[in-house]
């Protein structure tokens, strides 16, 4: 099956010679073609050009062409959502409202929410009753956008729990055209029972949960949330050596509450990213230059409880690069929206348009080791890409914030709306 759109008013994010991410200054670049055309076969990019050089297809609908006619409509690479924990069941709005009168993430969490409240739900919940609930969430980030999505595990916090999300994101995989990539997140907070014994739940995650999710082969990353209150650089240290052994690599989060060396750790371990960064300073950033992790910000979770936003012009200028993502999670950022997360690009971090789209298109795909494949609309690449409702420029796109600018969404080469996830 071969799919051409035509009469684009511009497609957006081309590259003639793939690059795997894109730093500093040229973050502020985006090729784009005015007035063009894309040809798809099977789940791949073909080819693209200007509309008057447009070949003739015509011998080609002897293999079943479908053509869409764009009408001046813009086409996009679809968003890549590097980092998420979407699979949880229940939702923590309660919490919210404590939020709302005052208390802080960190409180919530030292009195038993937070984590440990999604820890608790997600016990109580089947693999089908996870399955059932991502769905939807799974369905939404797609009509939004979105093409490929990291997923975490990490509201198990035992073996089985554990072993129980991972098993529902391999599941989902096959109920959904979106790409896929499972994080194990089994340090994502320390249980009541261990309360005063965390290095015996370090002791769980590296000897019996990292054996079991490697031998189902279930994870392709390993993360720890390095943080105060929650696990110390020499807990990240134990877990990802271990992790590394049975080939999973690092993508942590790192400096979300402060200066806490996560970003130097993961660096160590060679992070494929370091995620949050709200406290980098000088030396965090220094430490990143020069370095293969990718600095991934996630503005959804700063804005919604309302902390610093990290210093990421700060980042770019020193040549930095930068991918965005939406965190997706019940705690802080129900939301996967990453048109939103572009519009805050912009805003809350004075990013431009092009620095925006590149942080969440190739850079974000960078982040979940996808860039290759996913991230630009380049020929050999898969064929993941939406068409605007009719809107003048990309500019457009961050400007516009809070509205859906998606109108057509093609995920491995076919056109995905109507279809059930
Ligand atoms: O990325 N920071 C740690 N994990 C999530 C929050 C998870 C939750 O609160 O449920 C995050 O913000
Ligand atoms: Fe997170």
């Amino acid at each position: 099956m071969a799919l051409l759109i035509k009469n684009i008013r511009e497609l957006v994010q081309v590259e003639n010679k793939p690059k795997l991410k894109v730093s500093g200054q040229e973050m502020a670049k985006l090729k784009t073609i005015k007035d063009a055309w894309v040809y798809i076969e099977g789940d791949r990019i073909s080819d693209f050009g200007k509309m008057k050089e447009i070949p003739d297809f015509s011998k080609a609908w002897g293999m079943k062409m479908k053509v869409i006619d764009a009408q001046e409509r813009m086409v996009f690479p679809s968003f890549c959502d590097s980092h998420t924990h979407l699979v949880y069941a229940g939702s923590r709005e309660i919490e919210y409202i404590d939020k709302i009168r005052g208390l802080s993430y960190e409180e919530i969490a030292a009195r038993g929410g937070g984590i440990l409240n999604s820890a608790r739900r997600l016990h109580e919940a089947s693999e089908e009753d996870l399955v059932t609930q991502a769905l939807p969430r799974l369905q939404e980030i797609m009509m939004l956008g979105t093409g490929a999505v990291e997923i975490k595990s990490g509201y198990g916090l035992s073996v089985e729990d554990e072993l129980k999300m991972l098993r529902v994101i391999s599941r989902l995989q096959f109920m959904t055209p979106l790409k896929l990539i499972p994080t194990f997140l089994g340090a994502h907070a320390v249980p009541l029972e261990y309360k005063g014994r965390q290095s015996e739940f370090v002791d769980v995650v590296i000897n019996e949960m990292i054996p079991r999710v490697a031998a189902e082969e279930l994870a392709d990353y390993i993360d720890v949330f390095c943080e105060r209150g929650f696990f110390s650089v020499e807990d990240t240290e134990r877990i990802l050596t271990a992790g590394m052994k049975y080939g999973m690599r690092p993508k942590i989060h790192a400096n979300e509450m402060y200066y806490s060396g996560g970003i130097q750790v993961g660096v160590k371990y060679n992070a494929l990213s370091v995620d949050h960064l709200e406290y980098t300073g000088e030396a965090e950033i220094e430490c990143l230059l020069g370095s293969e992790t990718m600095p991934t910000i996630l503005p959804g979770a700063a804005f919604f409880l309302g902390m610093e936003y990290a210093p990421v012009r700060k980042m770019i200028d020193a040549g930095l690069p930068v991918a965005m993502a939406s965190d997706f999670n019940p705690g802080s950022s129900p939301s996967g929206n990453m048109q939103f997360i572009l519009s805050m690009a912009c805003i809350k971090y004075h990013m431009l348009p092009e620095e925006a789209i590149n942080a969440v298109t190739i850079n974000s795909a960078y982040a979940m080791g996808l860039s290759e494949e996913y991230g630009s609309i380049a020929v050999g690449k898969k064929a993941n890409l939406f068409i605007t409702k009719p809107i003048l420029s990309y500019e457009y796109m961050p400007y516009a914030y809070g509205s859906n600018k998606v109108e057509t969404v093609i995920l491995n080469g076919e056109v995905v709306n109507g279809q059930q996830p």
